[in-house]
């Protein structure tokens, strides 16, 4: 379990696979940028996908809660940690939409940036996102993460083409910019 200042990831289980989590993977708003927004998502789907997470030693599937533990946002994952290069993309959503803009991506980040090289001895994390998902870019930026390409035309988002920008975090560059804020 992750404790930061308001939320806590603890590692998401078949437990927490509520019709609240299935909608958030359907709703247009929130799955607008992601991949996932290209299947229907239902109980089963959806509980097979926390399994598979649970059971592999390369993926941290962590949900967000806030109140104590109590109350479910969204969801934040480290993996497929990549042993032998020591590197790992994070990748996260909320899907509940008030609470967007309140700054839990970038605490959720944070938590997961700091695990990922202090418990998994990791070298370096990436993170990609399409270039117009500006909360997503901003988010990992304020956590020290550093744009450092671009993948030009690369997906399809809402009948356009887009670029998808890619940001990565070293170690070191964490440790003497931001291993303090979290
Ligand atoms: C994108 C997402 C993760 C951002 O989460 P969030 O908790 O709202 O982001 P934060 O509140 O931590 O904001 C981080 C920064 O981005 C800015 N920001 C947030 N949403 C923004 C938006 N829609 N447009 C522009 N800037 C935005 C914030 O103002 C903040 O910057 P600031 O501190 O300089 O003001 C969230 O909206 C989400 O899950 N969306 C749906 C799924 C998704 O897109 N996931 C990411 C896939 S790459």
């Amino acid at each position: 379990m992750l404790q930061g200042k308001r939320l806590i990831l603890r590692p998401l289980t078949e437990a927490d696979v509520t019709d609240q989590y299935i909608a958030w993977l359907n709703d247009p708003e929130v799955n607008r940028f992601l991949e996932t927004r290209f299947e229907r998502h239902d109980a089963a789907t959806v509980a097979r996908f926390v399994r598979d997470k649970m059971d592999s030693p390369t993926d941290h599937l962590f949900g967000m809660f806030l109140d104590h533990g109590q109350r479910h946002i969204g969801n934040i994952k480290l993996g497929p940690v990549n042993v032998h290069h020591a590197t790992a993309p994070i990748s996260l959503f909320i899907g509940n939409k008030t609470a967007w803009g309140k700054g839990y991506a970038q605490e959720a980040i944070a938590l997961v940036t700091r695990f990922g090289f202090m418990d998994k001895g990791l070298h370096k994390l990436e993170a990609g996102c399409y270039e117009h998902n500006q909360g997503s870019r901003r988010a990992f930026e304020k956590c020290g993460f550093l744009v450092e390409g671009t993948l030009k035309s690369h997906r399809v988002s809402e009948g356009e083409r887009t670029d998808v920008i890619l940001l990565g975090l070293t170690r070191d560059r964490w440790v003497s910019t931001h291993a303090t804020d979290s």
